[in-house]
């Protein structure tokens, strides 16, 4: 039998995501808060016996107490590997090593990094479920799926929806994983980047050649917001944008060593005043720091402060779900997953591009032989099977 690993929200299905927001659903109205829609308030014993095991190679505050928190809620135990100086990391181990270890401690790991590609290196090596709670740049599955189900809970269905993303989109791995999501649940996607991040080439490429979007330039959106560099489309539709129904926020990544902070954006109520922002539900992953104004924290628009404590519910689903403790609810136990994996290509003679890929890693070198699928972007092309860059 094949595990289920989640390193992509790409490697769930459209209807498994709709799985996991339904049982987010059902546990908020079984074991929410009275005095607060949003919270969980209450524990139960479906996961009890069982053992998540955090590892955090990077800093985290809401992800690992809510990824901690919603096993706790499930009656779980948690064994936590949080400050990598501390770990065996530090002194030389493998993250390969480290999770065939951790496998035999736990019955579901949930690891952090700060290297592109490396939770799928995690799930090749381990013997128990993975979750990837961030990975470099590359994806945030889990915030993703609060981010839908926060989107769900208070603008109903996501077809058709114009989400803006705005900021960093180009070191930002919550934005990328999003905008898979929403184009695969054929929402518009306009991209406001701050001064020099833009979407990185290869999530563009993947926008237009994998998920079908049409990408509307910026001239044809300049009705909508000054900011706005393109717009993805779903298939079939032609028309620009008119309004913004989602406005996802998001920080100056600095961590991942992008040169320079100019001209960023800063979100406030004069930022929000244009007709276009009206309805606009005001997202943001967190944790802020200047782009969004606490000013603006009382206004009826936004909605971070719900988002993230969503994670809990969300969080408690798809872990019960990849335990097999879900009631009447289970994720197909194969590889699964949207994309139809294209073959992988061994080619020991290539090395991927990103530096910042978990392969270019002098630690991991010994356990990631160069790998490569073909990329939809064209005959020939390829993409690294880690972090998913395009290969040049
Ligand atoms: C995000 C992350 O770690 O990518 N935080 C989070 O998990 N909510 C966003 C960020 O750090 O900017």
């Amino acid at each position: 039998m094949k595990l289920r690993h989640v390193t992509s929200i790409n490697d769930l299905t459209r209807d498994e995501i709709e799985t996991v927001l339904f049982l987010a659903d059902a546990f908020l109205k079984q074991l929410g808060d009275p005095e607060d829609p949003n919270r969980i308030g209450k524990s139960t014993h479906l996961c009890r016996g069982s053992i998540m095991a955090t590892l955090f190679y990077e800093p985290s505050t809401r992800t690992r107490l809510s990824f901690e928190g919603a096993m706790s809620r499930l009656g779980g135990n948690v064994i936590s590997s949080a400050n990598s100086a501390a770990s065996s990391a530090a002194k030389g181990e493998s993250l390969a090593d480290t999770v065939r270890m951790a496998s035999a401690y736990a019955d579901l790991l949930v690891i952090r990094h700060p290297r592109e590609g490396a939770a799928t290196v995690a799930a090749q090596y381990a013997g128990v479920p993975v979750i990837n709670a961030g990975d470099g740049a590359h994806e945030h599955p889990t915030q993703t799926l609060c981010d839908l189900f926060a989107i769900r809970r208070e603008k109903g269905a996501l077809q058709g929806l114009t989400v803006a993303v705005l900021g960093d989109l180009k070191g930002g791995r919550t934005v990328h994983s999003l905008v898979y999501a929403l184009a695969r649940f054929g929402a518009h996607i306009v991209t406001m980047p701050a001064s020099g991040m833009e979407l990185p080439r290869h999530v563009a490429l993947r926008l237009r050649h994998e998920f079908g979007s049409i990408f509307l330039p910026s001239k044809q959106l300049s009705a909508l917001h000054p900011l706005a560099t393109g717009a993805y489309l779903p298939p079939g539709a032609t028309a620009a944008p008119q309004k913004i129904d989602v406005l996802y926020v998001t920080r100056f990544q600095k961590e991942r060593g992008a040169p320079s902070l100019l001209d960023y954006p800063v979100v406030n109520a004069d930022f929000l005043s244009p007709p276009a922002f009206h309805e606009a539900l005001v997202l943001h992953p967190l944790p802020r720091v200047g782009e969004l104004a606490p000013a603006f924290d009382t206004d009826r628009r936004a909605g971070y402060f719900r988002q993230a404590s969503l994670g809990m519910p969300v969080r408690m689903a798809l872990t019960a779900l990849l335990l097999d403790a879900a009631p009447d609810q289970s994720l197909e136990p194969s590889e699964g997953g949207f994309c139809q994996k294209s073959e992988t290509r061994r080619e020991t003679s290539l090395a991927c591009s990103n530096p910042n890929c978990i392969t270019r890693d002098s630690q991991e070198i010994p356990n990631t032989e160069p790998k490569f699928r073909h990329d939809p972007a064209g005959p020939g092309a390829l993409r690294c099977f880690y972090c998913e860059h395009e290969v040049t």
